[in-house]
């Protein structure tokens, strides 16, 4: 069977550079003046709306890979839950939690490496963030509930959002904020066409994801803020992956 890429080594390596390299690479002027970089960290600040959140409020980060949002939130909230499916992914977000730095290597040209170091912002406080491997469609039943969740670029890799989706109303308190954060790349490999909840035309007519959302979310959910947020995947030193999200900020009623 093929290598889970989220479990893989140049998957660990690609999202290390991308939640915690802005400072760290040389990147091409460009990206940066595009806006590109850091995205896991403009998820929060551009998503989330800080003024609504009461004290000791909690977050929620679902796919949150090696957990930069996951400490982004932090900066806002007493308590944070970061919960991805990979192992490595995890491993890891908690070495970060606990040293505040690790040392990976990123792909330059074929099998050639460059020694790299992530580092968690020095203000924000890890003490907040707990990680933990699980299920976004089989969220445990005790995990309480949220003022934030995040799904930042999720969705189109769930085996069924919808599942996922209308789980949330019951884990967001009333005023609470759902960001979710989209390309809406849907593939046939994460997601089985019919669990697609846009990019498929049904009885004749464009499904467009946003749509799908506004419906599914709309009888708990009010939308709040709708944006476009850019991200960048590095490969290697002569490849890279731009891709626009779109993050969408609902309340819940
Ligand atoms: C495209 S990455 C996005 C990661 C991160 N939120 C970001 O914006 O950089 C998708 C993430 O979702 C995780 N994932 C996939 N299926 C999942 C599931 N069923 N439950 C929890 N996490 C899942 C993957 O392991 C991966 O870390």
């Amino acid at each position: 069977m093929a290598e889970n890429y989220y479990d893989s080594q140049r998957g660990a390596s690609e999202y290390l550079l991308m939640h915690y390299g802005a400072a760290e690479l040389g990147w091409p002027a460009g990206w940066a003046k595009a806006g590109a970089l850091d995205f896991p960290a403009r998820c929060v600040s551009s998503g989330l709306d800080a003024a609504r959140l009461p004290a000791q409020a909690r977050a929620l980060d679902l796919g949150c890979a090696v957990g930069r949002s996951s400490f982004e939130l932090a900066r806002h909230c007493a308590e944070v839950i970061g919960l991805d499916f990979s192992q490595r992914f995890i491993a890891l977000a908690e070495r970060l939690r606990q040293r505040g730095s690790l040392r990976f290597k990123s792909f330059e040209e074929g099998d050639l490496t460059k020694a790299r170091r992530a580092l968690v912002p020095s203000d924000i406080d890890r003490r907040r963030v707990k990680f933990e491997v699980g299920n976004a469609t089989r969220l445990r039943t005790d995990l309480g509930s949220f003022d934030v969740i995040l799904m930042a670029n999720l969705i189109d890799r769930l085996n069924s959002p919808l599942q996922c989706l209308e789980r949330l109303a019951g884990l967001i308190r009333p005023g609470g904020q759902l960001i979710v954060a989209s390309p809406y790349t849907w593939l046939a490999s994460y997601t089985p066409r019919r669990n697609w909840l846009g990019g498929i035309a049904r009885g004749g007519r464009p499904v467009r994801t946003f749509d799908a959302l506004r419906r599914i979310l709309s009888p708990h959910f009010k939308l709040a803020r709708r944006l476009d947020l850019p991200f960048l995947i590095r490969e290697h030193a002569r490849k890279y992956q731009l891709g626009i999200s779109e993050a969408s900020t609902w309340v819940r009623r």
